[in-house]
């Protein structure tokens, strides 16, 4: 007896490249799911690809800016022309600019807003489309600063709270319809991935610092737990993503350290 997690279903993980995408695309192949990484970096994320179906892996990779509409309607396709069907959606590609409030125009507003919150309302309207006949899973990934405000990521914190309170819309809507499709959101706290290192180096020179050694003592102090591993957030995935979850829906799995109980 087969007694893998997503044994039979079809994922789509975007932002499937790097970080906390790339931990989640693994975690479903180990649980038997068929994978379509998606991601706007070709180079990185064809090649993990590749390097997971070499081992055998049921995985394909397709080049995906989750802003344009255009770009996921040929992710859709694709995987119906592969795979036949979508079971789970991960939202995961996001983007962080750690700016101040003042530097921060209106256009780097828009394309955080673009990537982080257009990206999962247009992605999870499609794989309604393609999921409303058998059911499915959809999970957003947002952030504790959708809960939680910091002063050099306004935009950020913003976008991530459209995504999280759009994901109860869905929830709802997908309910209401008796869809039978689960729409969650899961926020990760601070976990160590290149989006992580690239904050911490940001926040070291807004300071003026001399090394990022400081603020990474820091943010391991104001974590409960230290800091996390991607594979964290990958493993809270796999379960919304399963039929474990099946009476979950619109819900917020926080996966921080404890770090927003302080
Ligand atoms: N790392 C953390 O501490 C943390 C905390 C809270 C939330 N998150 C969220 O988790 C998600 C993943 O973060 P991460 O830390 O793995 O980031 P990361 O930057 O390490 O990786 C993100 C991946 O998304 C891709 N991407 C970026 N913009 C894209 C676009 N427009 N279209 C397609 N792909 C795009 C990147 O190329 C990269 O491969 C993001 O939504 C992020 O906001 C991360």
């Amino acid at each position: 007896m087969d007694l893998k997690r997503l044994s039979g279903k079809t994922a789509i993980v975007t932002g499937a490249a790097a970080g906390i995408g790339l931990a989640t695309a693994k975690a479903f192949l180990r649980e038997g799911a068929q994978v379509l990484m998606t991601d706007r970096d070709t180079q990185s994320g064809a090649a993990a690809a590749e390097a997971l179906a070499s081992q055998g892996a049921e995985v394909i990779f397709q080049k995906h800016d989750v802003a344009s509409e255009a770009d996921w309607q040929a992710v859709m396709t694709l995987v119906q022309e592969r795979f036949g069907r979508l079971d789970i959606l991960v939202n995961n590609a996001g983007i962080q600019l750690t700016r101040g409030l003042e530097e921060t125009t209106l256009d780097d507003w828009r394309h955080v807003f673009g990537i982080n919150a257009e990206g999962t309302f247009i992605g999870t309207r499609l794989a309604i489309g393609l999921m409303k006949t058998h059911g499915g899973s959809i999970v957003n990934v947002s952030s504790t600063y959708s809960m939680v405000a910091d002063g050099l990521n306004a935009a950020y914190c913003a976008s991530k709270a459209a995504s999280r309170h759009f994901t109860k819309a869905a929830a709802l809507y997908c309910a209401d319809r008796k869809y039978n499709i689960r729409v969650n959101a899961v926020h990760p706290g601070v976990v160590m991935t290149p989006m992580l290192e690239r904050e911490i180096v940001a926040v070291t020179a807004d300071r003026g610092l001399p090394d990022t050694s400081a603020v990474e003592a820091e943010w391991s102090r104001i974590c409960p737990l230290g800091i996390g591993e991607a594979s964290d957030i990958a493993d809270g995935i796999v379960y919304l993503a399963s039929d474990e979850s099946k009476y979950v829906t619109g819900s917020d799995l926080v996966i921080d350290g404890g770090h927003i109980i302080r």
